[in-house]
């Protein structure tokens, strides 16, 4: 993991001038030049598309060290949060900063549980959804519009009220998804069964059928527990920046959220385990792997190997290991033989062999593996992203619940190179 820096400050040279730029560091990872006066002594901006390069806040959420694969929640390892820990005393853990006691466990499975229902009216709403809309722009309408039932009387200020926000996002989001899928294909609404817990709840709410009682597997409750877990937070990624963005404005935590679930959507962020099946369906067989490849390598195709590559980790994802190997095991517990998996592992191994991937540094990462686990699971394509939100909800709230209490937050406003016309007369063509 990266050193804290021998210096505190670094000197710009700008013309005849010379600035000298703080340097700031957290407790693990990269060093940030402060370039907070540089417009003033200098007026320069600084450029860096896609913020490669930019520290946009600070945050004791989550670290990631790209070369090394370590992802921490709150300080501790992924693979630990995987092997002993459980999605919803994760999402407590990000909010909250450490793990919970028995007791604070057990009060917040309590309001959790107790925020589960969605308001009546929803269901009126819902039904203005053609039966094809995608689950995504159901799921972006339908948590905005929760600002419509319970923002009126939420006050920013109060810290208890803000925590509440986020314990009902957390507590509806399975809820409201499960009624998406069950509105595209023309089920009755089910209602959540409180007596189940949250991962089992969701699972009722997407398959249980009036007609009879749903007998689900264990592994298929621990499978996308695990799948929440590792997709519950990832820093500053582009959903979450968005959150953060909105947030910034003062905005309420559900216009918030439902931002981040748009800019989730997308086949670059969380839209990639959808795409990640589609290519696999489209090439359909392990015979196909080396083309696929190949296609992936020339720039005129447009194509790009879904599931592979990242912006940060640059020598494997390590979440993509621990989604391997339950790929696996679920696919053997519930007897099923998917041959996507097959041309997936085949895909992998082709990529890795690749002078074109090795030098890019492009690994499998968290989406590559995942969508065969839901698939297996019986939950639809469209859906795939659907569960990433839901999991990914956890990391938003807990952001924006940091950034309300951030004395240096401000509202987010990038600047510009312009390169459009200089300042020119009106005259009609
Ligand atoms: N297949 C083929 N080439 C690739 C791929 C890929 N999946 N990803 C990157 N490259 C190439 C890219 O063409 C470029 O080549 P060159 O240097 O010759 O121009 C080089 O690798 C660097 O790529 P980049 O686009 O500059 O990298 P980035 O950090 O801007 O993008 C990424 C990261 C994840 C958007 C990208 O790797 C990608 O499009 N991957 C496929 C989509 C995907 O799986 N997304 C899920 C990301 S993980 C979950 C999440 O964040 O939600």
């Amino acid at each position: 993991m990266s050193q804290k820096p021998s210096f505190d400050q670094v000197t710009l040279a700008a013309a005849d001038k010379s600035v000298v730029l703080p340097v700031q560091a957290g407790t693990l990872g990269n060093p940030c030049i402060d370039i907070g006066r540089l417009p003033k002594e200098t007026g320069c901006f600084t450029y860096d598309p896609g913020f490669g390069a930019t520290a946009s806040c600070k945050s004791a959420i989550t670290y990631i060290d790209g070369d090394e694969g370590v992802l921490l929640y709150r300080g501790y390892p992924i693979e630990q949060l995987a092997a002993k820990s459980n999605f919803l005393e994760v999402a407590y853990l990000l909010m909250h900063g450490d793990l919970p006691t028995k007791g604070e466990f057990a009060s917040f499975e309590s309001d959790v549980t107790h925020h589960t229902m969605m308001h009546e009216a929803f269901k009126s709403f819902l039904g203005g959804f053609r039966h094809d809309a995608h689950p995504m722009a159901m799921l972006v309408g339908m948590l905005g519009s929760m600002a419509s039932f319970y923002h009126n009387t939420l006050d920013l200020d109060d810290p208890e009220q803000r925590r509440m926000a986020a314990v009902r996002l957390i507590a509806k989001v399975p809820t409201i998804a499960a009624a998406c899928y069950r509105h595209s294909i023309g089920w009755p609404l089910r209602y959540p069964r409180n007596n189940l817990e949250y991962v089992d709840r969701f699972l009722h709410m997407m398959f249980e059928v009036p007609a009879g009682p749903l007998e689900l597997k264990p592994v298929a409750a621990r499978a996308l527990d695990l799948l929440f877990i590792l997709h519950a937070d990832h820093e500053q990624n582009a959903s979450t920046s968005t959150v953060r963005l909105v947030g910034s404005t003062g905005a309420n935590p559900y216009a918030c959220v439902a931002a981040g679930v748009a800019a989730l959507w997308g086949p670059a962020h969380g839209g990639a385990n959808e795409a990640v099946l589609k290519m696999l369906a489209e090439i359909g067989d392990a015979k196909h792997v080396q083309s696929a490849v190949d296609k992936a390598k020339d720039k005129e195709s447009g194509f790009r190997l879904m599931g592979f590559g990242h912006r940060v980790y640059k020598n494997f994802d390590p979440r993509a290991k621990i989604i391997r190997e339950m790929c696996h095991e679920v696919l053997a517990e519930l007897g099923v033989n998917d041959p996507m998996l097959e041309v997936a592992m085949r895909l992998e191994e082709a990529a890795l062999k690749d002078d074109y991937f090795v030098q890019r540094k492009l690994y499998p990462n968290v989406d590559f593996y995942s969508g065969i686990i839901y698939k297996a699971l019986g939950i639809p394509t469209e859906m795939f992203t659907v569960m990433f939100a839901i999991a990914r909800t956890a990391g938003w709230v807990s952001h924006w619940l940091e950034q309300q209490e951030d004395p240096e937050a401000r509202i987010g406003r990038p600047r510009q190179i312009y390169t459009g016309h200089a300042a020119r007369d009106y005259a009609k063509p």
